[in-house]
C-alpha cells in the first residue's frame, strides 16, 4: 500500500531530495517555456528538475502539467511526481456562486455538488490539490475575505466545511473527478483586528477553541487532505511559528495525517513579523512548530540541509513531514501514473459543460435571500407589462464570477439583463440604462472606478427608463475585486453615487426591485427601510443571470438564509448573533445609560444570522421538548410543526439554537446547534424534529475540558436567529465524578 511504498522511497531519498519533497514553488516562472532569462527563474527550473520541488501551484491545464511533470520525472535520480496546486475556491472554469452565497443555501447537497463539479474540471485540467475550503469564522464584515467562507457560525462553517471536503475529494483520492482539499487559514485568520488584512489577531484561548476552530476540527474528521497555516499571529505567535496549534492541536489532539501548506510565504514573513532575525531562523521556527510543506519563500530548500546537518533541526522532523506528502502523492495515484490528470480530451469535454453550467444555475438560485418584498411587489409578471433594467452592475458580464475565480473566461457570467430578456415572453417590454458606474472611491486600486467615481451623466437616461417602465429591477453592488484576499474596507455603504441613483429612481417610480451582488454584508441605510423588494444576490456565477431571473419571475421560490449578519452601522462591527450577554444586557428602566449599548444606534443588526424571506410564509407551532430533563448518556428531542400559510410551494430553513444558561465560564446568548430544509406545499404542515445531546451540549469549559455542563438550557426553534420560540430543559447531574467546572 501507500506506506510501503513512502517508507521505501524515504530510505532511499537523500536528505536534498526529501527537503525538496517540501518546497513549493509558483508560476512565476514558464515552466514549460523557451529557455528562461532570469537567473532566480533558472535555478528553479533547475531545481524541478533535480527533484528539489515537491509541489508548483499556479501551473494549469493538461498539456501544461503535463509537460511540467516531464521535468520532474524524466530528469530528477527518483523521478518523483510534484503535486499541482490552485486556488479553485467556488469553480474552476464554471463558476458557483461566491462561498459565502454559497453558504446562504443552507444546502449541503448542493455545496457538496459545486465542490465536486470545481474538482472534476480542476482534475481534468491536471490539477491535484486546492487550497479550499476557506473555513474561517469572521464576525467582521470589513474584512475582504469574508467572501471566501461561510460566514460567522461555527456551526454552520463546520458542516458547510465538510460538505466541501466530501465535495472535492470525494470518496477516493485516486478518481479522475477529485482532487485534494485544504481547510485554511489555519488559525483565527478572519479575526484580525477591525478586519484589516494580514493584521493581528488577539483572541483568548475561549473563543479559539469555541469559535474558530470546530469548523477545522469537522475538516479533518471529513478526511481533508491537507491544511494551510495563516498570515496572523495570536497571542504574540504567528501561526507558522506556532507548535501549539500545528503540533499541539492539529496533528496532536486531532491526530490529523496530513500534511500542513505555508500559506504564502509565511516562513519568509517570520522575519518581517519580528520572531526571526532571517529566513535560516524562519525555516528552523517553522518546521520545528510543524509546517511541512514551504509556499514560495525557499526557507527550507536554502536552509534546512544545513539545519539538520549541523544538528539544529532533528532529521526525524523532516522525514515526518516528507512522510506526509508522499503519502498524498501516493493516494493521488501519481506514483502509478504521474500523468493521469493530464488528459486534453477530457478537458476540453468537461470544462463549462452544459451539465455543469445547469448545475451552478441551481445551486445560484438557491443562494439567494429574498431581504424585503413588501406589497408582494415579487415575483413579476414575465408575460406582460414593461421593466427597466438599471444600475452599474444590470448588464455586467463580469463582476458576478466574483474574486478567486481560478479559470474563468474574463465576462463569461450570464447578465441580469440577459438572464431577464431570456425569461419574459414578446408581451413584455425591457428597457436598460446603466444610469452610473460602481465608483468605488479613493484609494482603491483600480483606477479607472476612483476616476468615475462621482460621475451622474447616465442619470437622465436611467431615469426616464424608470418613468417609462412599470417596474424597475436595479443591479447595484460591489465590484468583484472590492472583497478577496487584500481588500478590507472601512467603509461598507455602496460606493460612489450608486445611492443617490436610487433615489433619483425610486423619486419617479416606486415599483422597485434592488438586487445586491456583493461579496461581503453591506450597511443598507435607508434602502432597507424605503425599497420595497431587496433581493440578495451575491456574486453568483456563470448562471447569475439566469438564477436571479428564475427568482425575480417566481419560477424558483427563494429559501436562501444570511449566513452573517448585515449591520445597521459599521461601528457596529464586530457584529455576530451567538455574542454573550454581558453583565448589563436589558435596557435599564429607571437609567437608560448605564447598560451595554450604543446612545446613537441599536445594538441588533438591520437583518439577523439565518434571516430570508420567502414568497409564501411559515409558521411556527409552539416548541416541545420530549423530556424535561436528560442525562448525560439520554437524547432529547425537541419538535415543532412547521405550516406554509401562504399561496405557494416553498422550502423553509428550520433553525434550532440553544442557550446554555449558567456556565463556567459566560456563554453566548443563542448558538446555532441544527438545521433542517423542509418543502411544503401551501396549506401543507410538517412536524420537525431536532435531536440533542451532551455532545452538542459541549464547549471548551473554564476547565480545559470539551465537555457539557449539567444545568438549565433554553432550547429555540424558529426562521431565523432573532424570531425564534423557546422550551426549557435541564442536563443532570452525571452520576459518578463531576465534569471539571
Ligand atoms: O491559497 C492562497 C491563500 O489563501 C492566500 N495566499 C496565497 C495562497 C495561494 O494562492
Amino acid at each position: 500500500g501507500d506506506a510501503m511504498r513512502v517508507e521505501t522511497l524515504l530510505k532511499n531519498m537523500t536528505l536534498e531530495e526529501k527537503i525538496g519533497q517540501l518546497n513549493q514553488y509558483s508560476n512565476t516562472f514558464d515552466v514549460t517555456g523557451p529557455a528562461q532569462t532570469e537567473a532566480a527563474d533558472r535555478q528553479r527550473l533547475q531545481r524541478v528538475r533535480d527533484g528539489l520541488v515537491g509541489s508548483l501551484l499556479n501551473v494549469c491545464g493538461a498539456e501544461e502539467t503535463r509537460k511540467a511533470q516531464r521535468l520532474a520525472v524524466e530528469h530528477s535520480r527518483l523521478g518523483i511526481p510534484m503535486l499541482f496546486a490552485f486556488d479553485v475556491i467556488h469553480g474552476y472554469r464554471t463558476m458557483f456562486p461566491i462561498p459565502l452565497g454559497e453558504a446562504a443555501s443552507w444546502d449541503l447537497a448542493a455545496i457538496e455538488l459545486s465542490a465536486r463539479i470545481a474538482a472534476t474540471e480542476a482534475a481534468a485540467a491536471g490539477l491535484h490539490w486546492t487550497f479550499a475550503p476557506m473555513v474561517d469564522v469572521t464576525r467582521d464584515a470589513r474584512w475582504g475575505r469574508v467572501m471566501e467562507g461561510a460566514g460567522e457560525d461555527p456551526y454552520l462553517h463546520a458542516v458547510i466545511a465538510a460538505a466541501r471536503v466530501r465535495g472535492f475529494q470525494g470518496e477516493d483520492l485516486e478518481a479522475t473527478d477529485t482532487v485534494a482539499a485544504c481547510a485554511k487559514h489555519f488559525a483565527a485568520y478572519g479575526f484580525a483586528e477591525a478586519g484589516r488584512d494580514y493584521n493581528t489577531v488577539d483572541i483568548s484561548e475561549h473563543t479559539l477553541r469555541n469559535a474558530v476552530l470546530p469548523p477545522f476540527q469537522a475538516a479533518v474528521e471529513a478526511g481533508v487532505a491537507t491544511v494551510m497555516n495563516s498570515f496572523n499571529d495570536i497571542d504574540g505567535v504567528p501561526t507558522t511559528a506556532s507548535e501549539l496549534l500545528q503540533r499541539g492541536i492539529l496533528k496532536g489532539e486531532w491526530g490529523f495525517q496530513g500534511f500542513v501548506i505555508s500559506d504564502w510565504n509565511s516562513i519568509g514573513e517570520l522575519v518581517p513579523h519580528g520572531v526571526a532575525v532571517d529566513l535560516r531562523q524562519a525555516a528552523l521556527l517553522a518546521m520545528t512548530a510543524g509546517s511541512d510543506m514551504d509556499m514560495e519563500s525557499s526557507a527550507y530548500v536554502n536552509h534546512l540541509v544545513d539545519l539538520v546537518r549541523s544538528g539544529v533541526v532533528p532529521e526525524a522532523l523532516i522525514d515526518d513531514a516528507v512522510r506526509r506528502v508522499l503519502t498524498l502523492k501516493s493516494r493521488l495515484g501519481l506514483f502509478e501514473d504521474p500523468y493521469r490528470y493530464c488528459d486534453a480530451q477530457r478537458e476540453k469535454k468537461l470544462l463549462f459543460s452544459p451539465k455543469h453550467r445547469a448545475a451552478a444555475r441551481d445551486v445560484a438560485r438557491k443562494s439567494i435571500v429574498l431581504l424585503e418584498n413588501r406589497n408582494h411587489l415579487l415575483p413579476l409578471d414575465k408575460t406582460k407589462g414593461s421593466i427597466a433594467v438599471i444600475g452599474p452592475l444590470a448588464a455586467d458580464k463580469d463582476v458576478p464570477l466574483g474574486n478567486w475565480r481560478a479559470k474563468a473566461i474574463a465576462g463569461s457570467a450570464v447578465s441580469l439583463l440577459e438572464g431577464i430578456q431570456a425569461a419574459v415572453g414578446d408581451g413584455v417590454a425591457v428597457r436598460h440604462a446603466q444610469g452610473a458606474p460602481l465608483g468605488l472611491g479613493p484609494g482603491n486600486f483600480m483606477n479607472e472606478m476612483v476616476l468615475n467615481h462621482g460621475d451622474r451623466s447616465g442619470f437622465a437616461q436611467a431615469i426616464e427608463a424608470a418613468r417609462q417602465a412599470e417596474t424597475v429591477v436595479m443591479a447595484i453592488g460591489e465590484e468583484a475585486f472590492q472583497t478577496g484576499e487584500g481588500r478590507s474596507q472601512v467603509d461598507i455603504r455602496l460606493k460612489g453615487v450608486q445611492m443617490d441613483l436610487l433615489k433619483a429612481v425610486l423619486e419617479v417610480n416606486p415599483r422597485v426591485v434592488v438586487v445586491l451582488m456583493n461579496g461581503r454584508p453591506l450597511v443598507l441605510d435607508w434602502m432597507a427601510d424605503k425599497v420595497p423588494a431587496i433581493v440578495e444576490a451575491w456574486h453568483l456565477g456563470s448562471e447569475a443571470g439566469h438564477a436571479i431571473a428564475d427568482v425575480l419571475f417566481g419560477d424558483y421560490n427563494p429559501s436562501g438564509k444570511l449566513p452573517m449578519s448585515f449591520p445597521r452601522h459599521v461601528g457596529q462591527l464586530p457584529l455576530y448573533y451567538n455574542h454573550k450577554k454581558t453583565g448589563r444586557p436589558d435596557p435599564l428602566p429607571d437609567d437608560m445609560v448605564f447598560w451595554s449599548h450604543y446612545t446613537d444606534e441599536r445594538n441588533t443588526p438591520r437583518y439577523p444570522f439565518g434571516y430570508g424571506l420567502s414568497y409564501t410564509t411559515f409558521s411556527y407551532s409552539q416548541v416541545t421538548v420530549s423530556a424535561a430533563e436528560i442525562g448525560f448518556a439520554d437524547e432529547l428531542r425537541v419538535h415543532t410543526t412547521v405550516t406554509n400559510t401562504g399561496a405557494r410551494a416553498g422550502t423553509e430553513i428550520v433553525q434550532l439554537y440553544v442557550r446554555d444558561l449558567v456556565g463556567s465560564v459566560t456563554r453566548p446568548v443563542r448558538e446555532l446547534k441544527g438545521f433542517q430544509k423542509v418543502r411544503l406545499a401551501p396549506g401543507a404542515s410538517r412536524k420537525v424534529t431536532f435531536t440533542l445531546d451532551a455532545k452538542a451540549l459541549a464547549f471548551y469549559t473554564r476547565g480545559k475540558k470539551w465537555q457539557a455542563e449539567p444545568g438549565e438550557f433554553l432550547v429555540f426553534v424558529g426562521p431565523n436567529s432573532r424570531d425564534l420560540r423557546e422550551a426549557r430543559f435541564t442536563l443532570r447531574e452525571p452520576h459518578g465524578p463531576k465534569p471539571g467546572k
